[in-house]
């Protein structure tokens, strides 16, 4: 493995397969870095906290970075490239484009934490202008951030293909996140519900096939461990509304638990009879 700060016209010279990362690796990555190597292109996975995606300088802070770990981690995985940046190498001072994510990424995720979206697509179309990517691989666990990216490739015509990683959970359905790090252990316990909250909804939803339940849910749910920030409905083709017509589904949650952001998501197609 190569770890590398800068990209030169020798790496520019491989076809790169881009795992790109905020560090703080986990299964849910490994995943993602071995759907790289299945590419059969040269891997590199990206490190890069980058700050422009968070809407507070204490999230920022607080935000889990394990570089020595990630390195050992990285290096048993036979990877070809580890890209560790610099700030004022992705950002200098002039000549890189800011990125609007437009009206989706004001919902939702981008309604609670302006400016993330923005920032996010900022990075993601840096690093992608960089190293010139014939693939990249986004996990499915952030939902709208993969749904912004495949927008953001479409519009701009790339010729990258973007490949999705299926949620890594553990055992006990918690999704995985770097920011689980940040829970206690009471908290990683609480943490779980959100899993079981999506499960619930799926449920209620299929019977029901009523979109106003999640209002309800969302009350229901809320206590003093877990406080959630919203809980939707939506089509995974506009990440609008649903429509009469549609058949494919993600209900999306985000939820507060020791003062700890976290988002999961469900997948599902409704059986019409
Ligand atoms: O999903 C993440 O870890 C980050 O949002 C990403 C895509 C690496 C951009 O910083």
């Amino acid at each position: 493995m190569k770890i590398v700060k800068e990209i030169d016209q020798n790496i520019l010279n491989d076809e790169i397969c881009l795992i790109p990362t905020m560090g703080a690796l986990h299964e849910g990555h490994l995943s993602l870095i071995k759907k790289g190597k299945e590419s059969g292109l040269s891997t590199m996975v990206t490190i890069f906290i980058n700050e422009l995606q968070f809407d507070s300088k204490e999230d920022f802070s607080n935000y889990p970075s394990k570089i020595e770990d990630d390195i050992k981690t990285l290096d048993n995985l036979d990877i070809d490239y580890l890209f560790i940046p610099e700030n004022n190498y992705i950002y200098p001072d002039s000549g890189f484009e800011k990125i609007d994510s437009g009206p989706i990424g004001k919902k939702f995720e981008g309604n609670s934490r302006p400016g993330h979206f923005d920032g996010m697509l900022t990075v993601v179309n840096r690093l992608f202008q960089l190293t010139l990517p014939k693939i990249a691989i986004f996990g499915k666990k952030d939902a709208q951030q993969l749904f912004l990216i495949k927008e953001m490739v479409n519009k701009k015509n790339y010729p990258i293909k973007i490949i999705e990683g299926l949620t890594v959970r553990d055992n006990l359905g918690l999704a995985l996140s770097s920011r689980n790090l940040l829970l206690s252990k009471y908290g990683e316990e609480k943490a779980r519900l959100i899993n079981q909250i999506l499960n619930h909804s799926k449920k209620e939803f299929c019977e029901k096939k009523d979109l106003n339940i999640f209002k309800k849910l969302k009350s229901y749910y809320s206590d003093g461990d877990i406080e959630i920030d919203y809980l939707a409905i939506v089509d995974p083709e506009t990440f609008g509304d649903p429509l009469e017509k549609t058949e494919n589904y993600i209900i999306i949650i985000a939820a507060y638990i020791e003062n700890i952001r976290l988002i999961d998501n469900i997948e599902f197609k409704l059986e019409r009879v």
